[in-house]
């Protein structure tokens, strides 16, 4: 791994996903999962993907499995995982082993930039994992030559509204790390790197709605009040991000 990997890695490790954090986003996200929607949205967009039986599919971001458990267990398909943050993929692969699934799913410390393969999987699927990756012309390149035709993309991710943006949210991206693109960017990034049928959605009004459930769940989380009043705030403070319009939330796809 190059030097800039292993900073990646040791930012991701030591800061939004340490082991406790995981833990915690995953209370209010779900079991096996870390993105907004948990296991019910994953279902509706694997199934969007209409991928016959036995498919392959690469899992980009994997985090903790939740998607690939899924794809594997209710749609018969084959998956790679992979994922930069060994805090994550620790959790996945004690998962992986409980589940059973290792017929079914592959799990790998892999940085989606190196990734090398050529015509090789069938389907390309990611959940909220882009924004933490600047060079998008190098992703969306890497991703279309690991397609074999006629191959395809769906993910997710964070969004941004045009800028200006208002100094909370300029602060939060920046304490983030986080490379956001309008929805419309990346519809233009994917179509330059060769994807046909693009589909860029702007689903903030479910992001807003999956908040707001999110809140009322936390607030019967068994746990400490502390706890709660942190997670409580984090949220709140999401869905006023969301309500300015700064923050956006896409669903992409594509065909090679
Ligand atoms: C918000 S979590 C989402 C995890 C999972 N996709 C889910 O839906 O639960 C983002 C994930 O992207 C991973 N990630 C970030 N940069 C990456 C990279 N360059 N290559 C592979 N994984 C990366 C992080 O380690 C983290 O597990």
């Amino acid at each position: 791994m190059s030097k800039a990997q292993n900073a990646t890695q040791k930012f991701l490790d030591t800061n939004q996903y340490s082991r406790n954090s995981i833990l915690r986003y995953e209370s209010v996200y779900g079991t096996d999962f870390v993105s907004p929607g948990g296991r019910q949205y994953a279902s509706q967009l694997i199934e969007k993907l209409a991928l016959p039986f036995d498919s392959t599919v690469l899992d980009v971001g994997c985090g903790l499995g939740g998607s690939a458990f899924l794809m594997a267990q209710k749609f018969n398909l084959f998956v790679d995982g992979i994922d930069l943050s060994t805090n994550m993929l620790a959790l996945a692969r004690e998962r992986l082993s409980t589940y059973r699934l290792g017929s079914r799913v592959t799990l790998r410390h892999q940085d989606c930039l190196t990734l090398s393969l050529h015509d090789h999987y069938d389907a390309v699927y990611s959940r909220d994992v882009f924004l933490h990756i600047q060079d998008k012309s190098h992703l969306f390149s890497t991703l279309y030559n690991a397609l074999r035709r006629p191959g395809k993309l769906l993910f997710t991710d964070y969004c941004c509204s045009e800028q200006p943006w208002r100094p909370d949210f300029s602060r939060y991206v920046k304490s983030r790390g986080y490379h956001l693109r309008t929805v419309s960017q990346y519809a233009d990034l994917l179509s330059q790197a060769g994807f046909q049928e693009v589909l860029a959605l702007d689903i903030t009004a479910r992001f807003i709605a999956i908040l707001e459930s999110d809140i009322t769940k936390i607030a019967a989380l068994e746990m400490d009040k502390v706890s709660r009043d942190e997670l409580t705030e984090s949220w709140r403070s999401k869905l006023n991000r969301a309500h300015s319009g700064n923050h956006r939330w896409g669903l992409f796809t594509g065909v090679k």
